[in-house]
């Protein structure tokens, strides 16, 4: 494995994965979580990024101001799962085999922020003996199809999307990196009804008003930000900001084809719309109430 290349998508335990996140399943599995971890989970594309940035900004904005401006955000936060080849050497992305693992074993810092996309089952059983606190990030079914989707025109080491029509079908099938969606949003969800240490937070609610959802991440973190510290984080993480800053847009990770489409895209609620036709929108609306029956889950399409 000495350098990136679309992979295929293949059956992992009931889930459909692509060896850049089984490599290292040994160690994934028996990775040893430490009670102040605070894990950011969610199905690809809900705003991980944006929620990873924020608790950044919460837990070191004041103590580490230099980490903002030295370490990209996919250094900072760790991918729990991800095993890269060395990335074109002399780009400085990772001169060597990069393992998400080892990444986090070395962090320095405390809390450690932990990426993870892997659906709850796949958990290293050590996040729950630690009870660690955990964030997942939800995100409508539609608007993650085509972020995903234009996601993968651009990241070198997800499998082509193919065109728009299959890649629904595609979607619905749960024949995507990191599983069906439905069963990911549906099994955290579970999780939560018998795990207390889970924020389950909506990309939806951020977009509708992101301080006040910074207000419940310090509540479930017990973080006591100043008035002055909250406003500059608002600021500091608006889409257009996030967009112009070279640390937390992964313009410097050699995987992304920046002309295809950009990693901090669009960041609406209802860009489905352009782009499901009515007849795909009433089979994928069909197929969704078949697949999502808990009635105390509810996600927005539109706001
Ligand atoms: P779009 O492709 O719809 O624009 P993740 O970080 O989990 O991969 O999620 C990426 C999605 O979050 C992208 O959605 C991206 O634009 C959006 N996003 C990232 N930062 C954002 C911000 N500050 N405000 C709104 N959306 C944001």
């Amino acid at each position: 494995m000495d350098s990136l290349s679309r992979p295929e998508l293949f059956d992992f335990h009931g889930v459909s994965m692509t060896h850049y996140f089984t490599d290292n399943w040994e160690n994934i599995q028996n990775f040893q979580a430490r009670p102040d971890d605070i894990l950011i989970a969610s199905y690809p594309k809900a705003g991980n990024t944006w929620v990873s940035y924020i608790l950044d900004l919460l837990c070191f904005g004041q103590t580490s101001p230099e980490r903002q401006t030295s370490i990209p955000i996919y250094a900072r936060v760790p991918n729990l799962e991800i095993t890269l080849p060395p990335l074109q050497p002399g780009s400085g992305t990772f001169s060597t085999t990069h393992k998400g693992t080892e990444m986090l074993d070395r962090l320095p810092t405390s809390p450690r922020l932990i990426k993870t996309h892997l659906p709850v089952h796949f958990m290293p059983k050590s996040f729950w003996e630690q009870n660690c606190r955990i964030i997942y990030v939800g995100r409508n079914a539609k608007d993650s199809t085509v972020s995903y989707f234009h996601f993968e025109r651009m990241m070198m080491i997800q499998p082509e999307p193919g065109d728009w029509s299959s890649y629904v079908q595609r979607f619905m099938q749960g024949k995507m990196v990191f599983g069906s969606w439905y069963d990911h949003v549906n099994g955290w969800w579970k999780k939560k009804q018998t795990y207390s240490n889970i924020h389950y937070m909506f990309y939806e609610d951020m977009i509708e008003d992101a301080g006040r959802e910074t207000d419940k991440l310090c509540c479930f973190l017990g973080l006591s930000p100043s008035v002055e510290e909250k406003e500059r984080i608002r600021g500091e993480v608006q889409f257009d900001d996030m967009k112009r800053n070279n640390k937390v847009n992964y313009k410097t990770f050699s995987g992304m084809d920046f002309k295809a489409s950009s990693f901090i895209r669009k960041g609406k609620v209802g860009d489905w719309k352009n782009h499901f036709t009515v007849a795909q929108s009433e089979v994928f609306d069909e197929d969704y109430k078949k697949k999502m029956k808990d009635p105390t889950l509810h996600f927005r399409t539109s706001i």
